[in-house]
Protein backbone atom coordinates (compact mmCIF):
# COMPACT_ATOMS: atom_id res chain seq x y z
CA UNK A 1 0.00 0.00 0.00
CA UNK A 2 0.76 3.54 -0.76
CA UNK A 3 -0.49 6.51 1.00
CA UNK A 4 0.77 10.24 -0.17
CA UNK A 5 -0.27 12.58 2.23
CA UNK A 6 -0.70 16.27 1.64
CA UNK A 7 -0.04 18.80 4.69
CA UNK A 8 1.12 22.12 5.03
CA UNK A 9 3.01 20.75 8.11
CA UNK A 10 5.01 17.82 6.87
CA UNK A 11 7.24 17.82 10.03
CA UNK A 12 4.05 17.20 12.45
CA UNK A 13 4.50 13.49 11.45
CA UNK A 14 8.28 13.59 12.11
CA UNK A 15 8.99 10.47 14.61
CA UNK A 16 5.17 9.11 14.43
CA UNK A 17 5.86 6.53 12.01
CA UNK A 18 8.53 5.57 13.32
CA UNK A 19 7.33 3.00 16.19
CA UNK A 20 5.88 -0.27 16.68
CA UNK A 21 3.51 -1.94 13.82
CA UNK A 22 4.05 0.98 11.74
CA UNK A 23 7.42 0.91 11.87
CA UNK A 24 7.83 -2.79 11.22
CA UNK A 25 5.15 -2.39 8.09
CA UNK A 26 7.70 0.13 6.81
CA UNK A 27 10.59 -1.67 7.43
CA UNK A 28 9.12 -4.85 5.44
CA UNK A 29 7.92 -2.66 2.70
CA UNK A 30 4.39 -3.85 2.92
CA UNK A 31 3.89 -0.06 3.66
CA UNK A 32 5.05 3.19 1.99
CA UNK A 33 4.17 6.64 3.28
CA UNK A 34 4.86 9.73 0.94
CA UNK A 35 4.27 13.03 2.67
CA UNK A 36 3.97 16.44 0.20
CA UNK A 37 4.43 19.92 1.32
CA UNK A 38 1.37 21.55 0.24
CA UNK A 39 3.15 24.65 -0.37
CA UNK A 40 5.28 23.32 -2.97
CA UNK A 41 2.64 23.54 -4.82
CA UNK A 42 2.05 27.42 -4.27
CA UNK A 43 1.55 29.99 -7.21
CA UNK A 44 3.43 32.53 -5.70
CA UNK A 45 6.91 33.34 -4.42
CA UNK A 46 5.43 33.68 -0.78
CA UNK A 47 4.58 29.81 -1.21
CA UNK A 48 0.52 31.39 -0.25
CA UNK A 49 -1.77 27.85 -0.33
CA UNK A 50 -5.09 29.79 1.58
CA UNK A 51 -7.49 32.91 0.61
CA UNK A 52 -10.06 35.06 1.76
CA UNK A 53 -13.12 33.40 1.77
CA UNK A 54 -16.32 34.81 -0.89
CA UNK A 55 -18.50 36.77 0.90
CA UNK A 56 -16.22 37.44 3.84
CA UNK A 57 -16.13 35.92 7.20
CA UNK A 58 -13.16 35.21 9.51
CA UNK A 59 -10.84 32.69 8.97
CA UNK A 60 -8.56 31.72 5.42
CA UNK A 61 -10.00 28.81 2.88
CA UNK A 62 -7.32 26.70 1.17
CA UNK A 63 -7.19 27.36 -2.50
CA UNK A 64 -7.87 25.19 -4.98
CA UNK A 65 -5.16 25.09 -7.40
CA UNK A 66 -2.17 24.29 -4.73
CA UNK A 67 -4.36 21.01 -3.87
CA UNK A 68 -5.34 20.44 -7.47
CA UNK A 69 -1.85 20.63 -8.74
CA UNK A 70 -0.43 18.22 -6.44
CA UNK A 71 -2.73 15.73 -6.75
CA UNK A 72 -2.45 15.79 -10.36
CA UNK A 73 0.91 15.43 -10.21
CA UNK A 74 0.78 12.20 -8.17
CA UNK A 75 -1.99 10.82 -10.55
CA UNK A 76 -0.24 11.25 -13.38
CA UNK A 77 2.73 8.74 -11.65
CA UNK A 78 0.01 6.04 -10.64
CA UNK A 79 -3.85 5.50 -10.34
CA UNK A 80 -5.29 5.97 -6.82
CA UNK A 81 -8.07 4.11 -5.15
CA UNK A 82 -9.13 7.05 -3.03
CA UNK A 83 -8.33 10.57 -2.40
CA UNK A 84 -9.54 11.18 1.48
CA UNK A 85 -9.76 14.55 2.96
CA UNK A 86 -9.54 14.46 6.74
CA UNK A 87 -12.14 16.96 8.03
CA UNK A 88 -14.47 17.50 11.04
CA UNK A 89 -17.47 17.00 8.83
CA UNK A 90 -16.66 13.98 7.39
CA UNK A 91 -17.81 10.37 8.33
CA UNK A 92 -16.69 9.12 11.90
CA UNK A 93 -14.54 6.58 11.10
CA UNK A 94 -14.66 3.34 12.47
CA UNK A 95 -13.15 -0.54 12.52
CA UNK A 96 -15.58 -1.12 9.41
CA UNK A 97 -13.92 1.86 7.57
CA UNK A 98 -10.53 1.03 8.19
CA UNK A 99 -10.96 -2.67 7.32
CA UNK A 100 -11.84 -1.79 3.82
CA UNK A 101 -9.27 0.95 3.39
CA UNK A 102 -6.62 -1.82 4.31
CA UNK A 103 -7.61 -3.68 1.38
CA UNK A 104 -6.50 -0.71 -1.04
CA UNK A 105 -3.74 -0.13 -2.78
CA UNK A 106 -3.04 3.82 -3.48
CA UNK A 107 -4.78 6.26 -1.07
CA UNK A 108 -4.17 10.33 -1.16
CA UNK A 109 -4.87 12.04 2.69
CA UNK A 110 -5.42 15.59 2.29
CA UNK A 111 -5.13 17.48 5.66
CA UNK A 112 -7.61 20.31 5.94
CA UNK A 113 -6.93 23.44 7.92
CA UNK A 114 -8.00 26.88 8.47
CA UNK A 115 -11.66 27.17 7.67
CA UNK A 116 -11.67 24.19 5.27
CA UNK A 117 -10.85 23.84 1.61
CA UNK A 118 -12.53 25.47 -1.38
CA UNK A 119 -15.37 23.18 -1.71
CA UNK A 120 -14.89 22.80 -5.75
CA UNK A 121 -11.48 20.78 -4.37
CA UNK A 122 -14.50 18.51 -2.39
CA UNK A 123 -16.30 18.36 -5.11
CA UNK A 124 -14.45 17.37 -8.17
CA UNK A 125 -11.26 15.17 -6.61
CA UNK A 126 -12.01 14.04 -2.78
CA UNK A 127 -13.87 10.76 -3.13
CA UNK A 128 -14.66 10.12 0.69
CA UNK A 129 -14.21 12.64 3.91
CA UNK A 130 -13.37 11.40 7.51
CA UNK A 131 -13.41 12.53 10.93
CA UNK A 132 -12.00 10.79 13.45
CA UNK A 133 -14.51 11.94 16.34
CA UNK A 134 -16.88 14.56 17.81
CA UNK A 135 -14.34 17.24 18.78
CA UNK A 136 -12.38 19.78 16.60
CA UNK A 137 -8.48 19.67 15.92
CA UNK A 138 -6.27 22.90 14.68
CA UNK A 139 -5.52 20.45 11.30
CA UNK A 140 -6.07 17.20 9.36
CA UNK A 141 -2.41 15.86 10.30
CA UNK A 142 -3.45 13.79 13.61
CA UNK A 143 -6.54 12.79 12.12
CA UNK A 144 -4.65 11.53 9.17
CA UNK A 145 -1.91 9.76 11.43
CA UNK A 146 -4.48 7.99 13.42
CA UNK A 147 -6.10 6.99 9.59
CA UNK A 148 -2.89 5.48 8.54
CA UNK A 149 -2.07 3.97 11.98
CA UNK A 150 -5.71 2.46 12.04
CA UNK A 151 -5.21 1.01 8.58
CA UNK A 152 -1.27 0.22 7.88
CA UNK A 153 -1.46 -2.60 11.15
CA UNK A 154 -4.72 -4.55 9.16
CA UNK A 155 -2.30 -4.75 5.92
CA UNK A 156 -2.07 -8.45 5.46
CA UNK A 157 1.38 -9.74 6.87
CA UNK A 158 1.99 -6.54 9.28
CA UNK A 159 0.55 -8.29 12.99
CA UNK A 160 2.80 -11.09 13.56
CA UNK A 161 0.16 -12.93 15.51
CA UNK A 162 -2.58 -13.01 12.38
CA UNK A 163 -5.28 -13.35 14.85
CA UNK A 164 -4.42 -10.73 16.75
CA UNK A 165 -5.98 -8.17 14.95
CA UNK A 166 -9.12 -9.77 14.41
CA UNK A 167 -9.31 -9.95 18.00
CA UNK A 168 -9.23 -6.42 19.14
CA UNK A 169 -11.86 -4.42 20.72
CA UNK A 170 -14.28 -3.33 17.66
CA UNK A 171 -13.00 -6.18 15.21
CA UNK A 172 -16.31 -8.31 16.26
CA UNK A 173 -18.03 -5.40 17.31
CA UNK A 174 -17.49 -6.21 20.86
CA UNK A 175 -15.04 -4.42 23.48
CA UNK A 176 -11.79 -7.04 24.57
CA UNK A 177 -11.96 -8.66 27.42
CA UNK A 178 -9.58 -7.94 30.55
CA UNK A 179 -6.06 -9.44 30.21
CA UNK A 180 -3.48 -10.51 32.96
CA UNK A 181 -0.23 -11.47 33.00
CA UNK A 182 2.32 -12.41 35.96
CA UNK A 183 2.26 -12.19 38.78
CA UNK A 184 -0.81 -14.71 39.53
CA UNK A 185 -1.57 -12.61 43.16
CA UNK A 186 -0.38 -9.08 43.42
CA UNK A 187 -0.56 -7.28 46.24
CA UNK A 188 -3.29 -9.74 47.07
CA UNK A 189 -5.39 -8.99 44.27
CA UNK A 190 -5.83 -12.34 42.03
CA UNK A 191 -6.12 -13.25 38.54
CA UNK A 192 -9.14 -14.85 37.80
CA UNK A 193 -8.97 -18.73 38.57
CA UNK A 194 -10.48 -19.81 35.28
CA UNK A 195 -7.38 -18.68 33.32
CA UNK A 196 -5.21 -20.65 35.15
CA UNK A 197 -6.99 -23.25 35.17
CA UNK A 198 -5.53 -24.44 31.49
CA UNK A 199 -8.55 -25.36 30.18
CA UNK A 200 -8.95 -23.73 26.38
CA UNK A 201 -12.50 -24.10 26.04
CA UNK A 202 -13.74 -22.47 29.15
CA UNK A 203 -11.16 -19.44 29.13
CA UNK A 204 -12.73 -19.12 25.72
CA UNK A 205 -16.48 -18.92 26.64
CA UNK A 206 -15.10 -16.32 29.77
CA UNK A 207 -13.25 -14.06 27.28
CA UNK A 208 -16.35 -13.87 25.46
CA UNK A 209 -18.90 -13.56 27.65
CA UNK A 210 -16.41 -10.77 29.69
CA UNK A 211 -16.86 -9.35 26.29
CA UNK A 212 -19.94 -9.02 25.84
CA UNK A 213 -20.72 -7.64 29.85
CA UNK A 214 -18.28 -4.68 28.68
CA UNK A 215 -19.93 -3.75 26.32
CA UNK A 216 -23.01 -4.03 27.95
CA UNK A 217 -21.93 -2.05 30.52
CA UNK A 218 -19.60 0.44 28.53
CA UNK A 219 -20.94 0.95 25.11
CA UNK A 220 -24.31 -0.65 24.72
CA UNK A 221 -24.50 1.38 21.72
CA UNK A 222 -22.17 -0.74 20.14
CA UNK A 223 -24.49 -3.80 20.75
CA UNK A 224 -27.26 -2.14 18.59
CA UNK A 225 -24.59 -0.68 15.57
CA UNK A 226 -24.53 2.71 17.09
CA UNK A 227 -21.39 4.70 18.62
CL1 LIG B 1 -10.29 14.96 10.31
N1 LIG B 1 -9.88 17.36 11.30
C1 LIG B 1 -10.00 18.29 12.25
N2 LIG B 1 -9.47 19.51 12.03
N3 LIG B 1 -10.61 18.09 13.41
C2 LIG B 1 -11.11 16.86 13.59
C3 LIG B 1 -11.03 15.85 12.64
C4 LIG B 1 -10.40 16.13 11.49
N4 LIG B 1 -11.64 14.74 13.13
C5 LIG B 1 -12.09 15.10 14.34
N5 LIG B 1 -11.77 16.35 14.63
Amino acid sequence: MRLDIITIFPAMFTGLFDFSIIRRALDKGVAEIHLHDLRDHALNKYRNVDDYPYGGGAGMVMMAEPIVECISQLSNDRLYDEVIFLTPDGQLLDQGIANELSLKGNLILLCGHYKGVDERVREHYITRELSIGNYVLSGGELAAAVLVDSIVRLIPGVLGDESSALSDSFQDGLLSPPVYTRPADYKGWKVPDILLSGHEAKIREWRIQQAIDRTKKRRPGLLEDKD
